[in-house]
């Protein structure tokens, strides 16, 4: 028997950070259940492109790359309208870029809040959130004139809880700086939440199903082992996501199965905010 359910076959997406640790992962698994997909992301090198995508895909027309910063509604437009006028009015809109502080960032980015920089503030917030908002109203509204389309924004667990700062603590004692989780991803993220609820109710009649995927950490063999130690202990699963371990729930979102969904979070933690 063949499973429509969770088919995404014909169908074309814009992936948003495609070659980022998630989103290269969220294009692969579209591409390999043959979806095609437009890959938009702020600088394209060649050689990640290679190392992230198979010649296979590239040759044959299934995927194609738009150096788009999704902050630059011109920009934005121009790399639309050249999907559409490829593949048609894409069906799947996977807002995946950001941007995040990790514990290596600079101590001018990382410090306490009394003191965190106005202009980074915005920055992040005009990337993770206006960047998303901008993306949505030039696909989202296409969509809606086709009466289908499934938008699918990347939050995080630091969008609906505050980071614990504990965590952290162990970068003061290895390198005599502290290491605050600012504020400005958390608050940034957040507002993608509403954002989703909004878009999802705007156009629930148009068909277009809007959702967000809230995952928690993910395993990068250059965080700190103090980091993963702190991370993993708080974790109730016991240890960091592996980077396709979100695959599952894209294609849930982007096919029928979760066509009476929208407007929701669907949270993929290891168990963070249950407790
Ligand atoms: N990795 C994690 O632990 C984790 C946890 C929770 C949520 N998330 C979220 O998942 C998403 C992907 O994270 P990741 O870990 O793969 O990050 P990543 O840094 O590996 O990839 C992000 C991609 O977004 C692109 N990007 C950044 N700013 C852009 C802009 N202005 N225009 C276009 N592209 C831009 C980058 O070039 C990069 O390719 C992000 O939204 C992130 O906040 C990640």
């Amino acid at each position: 028997m063949k499973d429509t359910l969770f088919s995404v076959e014909g169908k074309v997406a814009i992936v948003t950070g495609g070659l980022g640790q998630l989103g290269s992962q969220f294009a692969n698994e579209l591409l390999k259940r043959g979806a095609k997909v437009a890959v938009f992301g702020r600088t394209m090198r060649s050689h990640s492109i290679e190392q992230l995508y198979s010649k296979e895909d590239r040759d044959f027309n299934r995927v194609s790359f738009h150096t788009v910063d999704i902050t630059d509604k011109q920009c934005i437009h121009s790399a639309v309208d050249a999907v559409v006028a490829r593949w048609g009015v894409p069906h799947i809109l996977v807002n995946n870029a950001g941007i995040d502080t990790q514990p290596s960032a600079p101590a001018a980015v990382s410090g306490p809040f009394e003191n965190f920089p106005e202009d980074v503030f915005r920055e992040v917030v005009d990337v993770n959130l206006t960047g998303t908002f901008l993306m949505i109203q030039a696909v989202g509204a296409l969509m809606a004139e086709n009466g289908r389309g499934s938008i699918i924004n990347i939050g995080s667990i630091y969008g609906m809880l505050s980071p614990i700062q504990d965590i952290y603590a162990y970068k003061k004692n290895k390198t005599g700086i502290p290491f605050i989780k600012p504020v400005a991803y958390s608050a940034a993220k957040s507002g993608l939440y509403n954002l989703t609820r909004y878009c999802a109710t705007y156009w629930a009649k148009k068909g277009v199903r809007v959702n967000i995927l809230s995952p928690s950490g993910v395993f990068r063999n250059t965080q700190d082992a103090e980091f993963q130690k702190n991370y993993c202990e708080r974790m109730p699963i016991g240890r960091m996501a592996r980077s396709e371990e979100y695959n599952g729930a894209i294609i849930f979102l982007a096919s029928d199965a979760s066509l009476y969904m929208t407007g929701a979070n669907l949270v993929m933690d290891g168990g963070w905010t249950a407790w």
